[in-house]
């Protein structure tokens, strides 16, 4: 969609070494992504919020190549330290984009990445670190070419780029909240690239808190390329994706009505989902834990109890998000406090909340 050989730098020009560097963060799906198809294509429609604390910090340097060699020329430091098996994903990824960004051959670059979580807390990364790429060689592009300065074109086509490397990066790009897929709650919405959607919220949604309780920080059992593949054989698929287009519609009202309830009977509906297809996937995965049950029968009986709109999500791990409006912040922090982090690994969990996306720094 995006292939543009013009973009090559002038081999007479100069070109200042220089750096570009953005804040990225994560988001998490309350209708979830959960199958593909051909280059990164959702079989369904997903609505996320963007996160605020949990990000990655990318640092691109770029300098004019001046030997031969052709390709991807690349230096990768994680948390400054050399990280050869990301840098060769990262290599890989890079070279694929070629025909999108030519001049990246041109180049000799060096990336500097962190993330604001710990590394082994069992949070995928891939959202934030997709999307913080895509935004710097996006405004690489700019920076270059003067290609993307008109309404939304730069947002679009670093969506479509993060979309490449992780398909759920493309909704870290915008505030507040994102929908990828084509549907009929959102007009301009593509299978390509997510699209903004704090249009779509009612202000109580935009002071939503996602808790992240760490039940294990143990690598995730099923990669999400592997489990994305396991839908194609899956009895209950046909179904699934109707449902998916079903809690899009039912969501989107619930949203702009500011109706927290119904928001998150769809966002544990959603979430149970996601484990019920993997549990009959063939081969079968588990992914919750002992833990994870429990923290999910404690907050269905304090949500009982107490009145309060605590609702919980999940990605495909172990670890259970915890969905709930900022006004009763000091109420739910106390039940974390007394009856669940017990149940985290080593008591941690992390605060997050929703954010205002992406910054350049
Ligand atoms: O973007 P991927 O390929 O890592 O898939 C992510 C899938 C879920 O996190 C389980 C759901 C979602 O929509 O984010």
């Amino acid at each position: 969609m995006y292939e543009n050989p013009r973009l090559l730098l002038d081999s007479s020009s100069a070109l200042t070494p220089g750096s570009i560097t953005w804040r990225s963060p994560s988001n998490i799906a309350i209708v979830k992504y959960w199958g593909k198809h051909g280059l990164q294509l959702p079989k369904n429609p997903s609505i996320s919020f963007t996160l605020s604390s949990s990000f990655t910090d990318m640092r691109l340097e770029y300098q004019l190549r001046e030997s031969s060699e052709q390709g991807i020329q690349l230096e990768f430091l994680f948390h400054q330290e050399p990280n050869e098996a990301f840098r060769l994903k990262i290599k890989q990824f890079l070279e694929k984009l070629l025909p999108i960004f030519p001049f990246l051959g041109q180049l000799d670059l060096q990336i500097q990445s962190g993330n604001s979580f710990p590394h082994s807390a069992g949070i995928a990364s891939s959202a934030s670190s997709m999307s913080a790429l895509a935004l710097c060689l996006c405004s690489l592009e700019d920076r270059l070419f003067g290609t993307l300065q008109e309404g939304q074109e730069f947002d679009k086509k670093s969506s479509l780029i993060a979309r490449l490397g992780s398909g759920s990066a493309c909704r870290s790009i915008f505030p507040y909240a994102s929908v990828w897929g084509k549907t009929s709650v959102h007009l301009e919405s593509s299978d390509e690239f997510g699209v903004g959607a704090e249009g779509m919220l009612h202000e109580v949604f935009k002071d939503f808190h996602d808790d992240i309780l760490i039940v294990s920080k143990e690598e995730k059992a099923v990669s999400s390329r592997a489990g994305h593949a396991l839908m194609e054989g899956n009895p209950f698929a046909t179904s699934r994706y109707e449902q998916a287009n079903k809690n899009m519609l039912q969501l989107a009202e619930a949203l702009e009505q500011g109706d927290v309830h119904r928001f998150g009977k769809i966002a544990e509906e959603e979430a149970l989902t996601l484990h019920a297809l993997m549990m009959c996937s063939n081969p079968s995965f588990m992914l919750m834990r002992p833990n994870s049950l429990a923290i999910l029968e404690k907050v269905r009986a304090y949500r009982s109890d107490t009145g309060h709109p605590v609702f919980f999500t999940l990605d495909a791990g172990p670890n259970v998000h915890l969905l709930y409006p900022g006004e009763i912040i000091h109420e739910v922090r106390a039940f974390i406090e007394a009856e669940l982090k017990p149940l985290c690994e080593e008591g941690y969990y992390l605060q997050d909340w929703v954010g205002e996306g992406p910054e350049e720094l």
